[in-house]
C-alpha cells in the first residue's frame, strides 16, 4: 500500500488532509500515514495525531498513522511526501509581520518582507528534507505546501534538484469557485488558464461555447458598487482595486494582489491591526489555541467547522486531489506551482511558475501561457527577479543578497528603512537562521 509522509504533521490542517484522503479512499490504497514534527511541536503532533487517528478508526480504514520526531527514519520508502512546516511557529510569523509595520512598512507572511524572510528560515529546511529523500525514498513525490510555497518549491526543483516536485495552494481554487458563483455556470463547466507565480497570478475564464468570461467576471467583482470587492480569502482584507486598471489588465488578479495593486489602504489596514494587537499571526494563534482545544476531545472524529477560520481551508483537499491524481493517473486540471519550462515565455525556464496544466502519473504538464501584456510583464520578471536573489540569499546565508533582495522587493522601500529591517529581523530570526 501507499506510504504518505507529512512533514510538520503537528499542523491544525493536518484534520483535512486526512478527511481528504478518507474521502479518496477508493483512489488511494493507504496502508501507512506518517506524521512527522520537531520537539517544539511534539504537544500539537500528539494532540492532532490522536484526532488523525480517531478520523481514520470512525471510518472503518485500518490505516496506520504514526506519529514521530525522526524525520529520517520517517521518510523511509514513502510514496509522497507532503510538507506544511513552518519554521519557527507562529511566533516567527508574528514577528515577520509586526516587525516591518514597526516601520510603517507592510509586513506579510508570504508578501514583502516577512515573506523574504520566511523563505530564508524555510528554504535550508527543505533542502535538508530532499537530502534525506534522497536516500530514503528517492522515487517519492514531494508535494509541498509550506509557504512560500513558490520560492520552496523552486528552491526544491532548482537547487535541491528534485525535479518529482509539486507546490500547492489553496488560492486558485477560491477563484475558481468565486468565478462560477458569479456567473452562475457550474464550475465543471468553466475552463480556466491561470499564469504567475504563487500568490502573485493572474486568470482568465472562457465557457462551454467558447467565449470568454473573464470581463463579466471582473464587471461582477469589481465594477464599483456601494458593497465591499470580495476577498474570498479568511486572511486578506477586502482593499477595492481600481475597476479600471482590471479592466485594462483583462485578467482577474489574485486575492494577494491587493499589496501591490492597493498598497495604500492594504498598509493602513494593517497598521490598525498593529496597533490593535491583532495581525493575523495574532488571531491565528487565538484561533489554533481553540481548534486544539477542540481537538483534545476523545469523542471528535470529524474536522470542526472552526478550521474554516483559517485562510486556508480547501489546501489540504488540493494535496489529496493531487496524490490521486498521481496515483491512478487522472489527469485531473489543476494549478500548480512547477518548473516553467518555456510555460510563460517571460521567466527563465528553470524557475518555478504557478500554472494551470494536468496531472498526470509522470508529474504536472502545464498548458502554455507565453506571454504577459507589459504591465503583468513587467512586475512578474521584477517579481521572480527578487525571489531567485532571496532564494540565493537562503542557500549562502548571503547578507549582500539578502539586502539586494529587500531593496528590489516593491514592498520594501529602498534605503535605510530596507537595512534597518533586514537587521533587526535578521537579530530577531537568529535562532532559525544558521545560514548568516
Ligand atoms: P504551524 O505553525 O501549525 O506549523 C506546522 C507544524 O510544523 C508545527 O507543528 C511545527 O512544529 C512544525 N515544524 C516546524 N519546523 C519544523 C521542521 N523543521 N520539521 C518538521 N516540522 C516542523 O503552521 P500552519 O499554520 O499549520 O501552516 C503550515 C505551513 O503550511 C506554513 O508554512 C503555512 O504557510 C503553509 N500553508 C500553506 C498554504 C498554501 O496555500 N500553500 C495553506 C495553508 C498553510
Ligand atoms: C491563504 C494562502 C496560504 C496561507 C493562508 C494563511 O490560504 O493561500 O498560502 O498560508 O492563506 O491563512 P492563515 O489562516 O494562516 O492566515
Ligand atoms: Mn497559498
Amino acid at each position: 500500500g501507499l506510504k504518505i509522509v507529512t512533514i510538520g504533521g503537528g499542523s491544525s490542517y493536518t484534520p483535512e488532509l486526512i478527511e481528504g484522503y478518507i474521502k479518496r479512499q477508493d483512489l488511494l490504497p493507504i496502508s501507512e500515514i506518517v506524521l512527522v514534527d520537531i520537539e517544539a511541536g511534539k504537544h500539537k503532533l500528539d494532540i492532532v495525531g490522536a484526532m488523525a487517528r480517531r478520523m481514520v478508526k470512525a471510518a472503518g480504514l485500518d490505516w496506520k498513522v504514526t506519529l514521530t520526531l525522526d524525520r529520517k527514519s520517517a521518510l523511509k520508502d514513502a510514496d509522497f511526501v507532503t510538507t506544511q512546516f513552518r519554521v519557527g511557529l507562529l511566533d516567527a510569523r508574528v514577528k515577520d509581520e509586526r516587525i516591518p509595520l514597526s516601520h510603517g512598512v507592510l509586513g506579510q507572511e508570504t508578501n514583502g518582507a516577512g515573506g523574504m524572510f520566511k523563505a530564508f528560515r524555510t528554504i535550508p529546511v527543505i533542502l535538508g528534507i530532499i537530502e534525506d529523500m534522497k536516500t530514503q525514498c528517492p522515487d517519492a513525490w514531494l508535494v509541498n505546501f509550506t509557504n512560500p510555497a513558490g520560492m520552496v518549491t523552486e528552491a526544491a526543483i532548482k537547487h535541491g534538484g528534485w525535479k518529482k516536485t509539486v507546490g500547492l495552494c489553496n488560492v486558485p481554487i477560491g477563484h475558481r469557485k468565486m468565478a462560477a458563483e458569479k456567473l452562475d455556470i457550474p464550475e465543471k463547466d468553466l475552463f480556466f488558464k491561470f499564469a504567475g507565480i504563487n500568490h502573485f497570478h493572474w486568470h482568465r475564464v472562457w465557457d462551454k461555447q467558447g467565449l470568454e468570461r473573464t470581463h463579466e467576471v471582473i464587471d461582477a467583482i469589481y465594477k464599483p458598487t456601494d458593497e465591499d470587492q470580495e476577498s474570498h480569502l479568511k486572511n486578506i482584507h477586502n482593499a477595492s482595486f481600481h475597476y479600471e486598471q482590471i479592466r485594462a489588465l483583462e485578467m482577474l488578479p489574485c486575492g494577494y494582489h491587493r499589496y501591490y495593486y492597493a498598497e495604500d489602504e492594504m498598509l493602513k489596514h494593517s497598521i490598525e491591526e498593529f496597533e490593535k494587537g491583532e495581525t493575523r499571526a495574532q488571531v491565528v494563534k487565538k484561533t489554533e489555541s481553540r481548534l486544539f482545544e477542540l481537538y483534545k476531545d476523545p469523542e471528535l472524529d470529524y474536522k470542526p467547522e472552526e478550521l474554516s477560520q483559517r485562510g486556508g481551508t480547501h489546501y489540504s483537499d488540493a494535496a489529496c486531489e493531487i496524490i490521486a491524481a498521481i496515483q491512478n493517473d487522472l489527469r485531473t486540471e489543476m494549478v500548480v506551482s512547477t518548473e516553467n519550462n518555456g510555460t510563460v515565455t517571460d521567466l527563465p525556464y528553470d524557475c518555478a511558475v504557478e500554472v494551470s496544466g494536468v496531472v498526470t502519473s509522470h508529474g504536472f504538464e502545464p498548458y502554455n501561457w507565453g506571454t504577459f501584456t507589459p504591465e503583468a510583464r513587467g512586475v512578474i520578471q521584477s517579481m521572480k527577479g527578487m525571489e531567485e536573489t532571496v532564494i540565493r540569499a537562503a542557500i549562502d546565508g548571503d547578507y549582500n543578497r539578502a539586502l539586494s533582495a529587500f531593496i528590489v522587493n516593491p514592498l520594501v522601500p529602498g534605503g535605510v528603512v530596507a537595512k534597518d529591517i533586514l537587521d533587526q529581523m535578521l537579530y530577531a530570526h537568529k535562532d532559525h537562521l544558521p545560514q548568516f
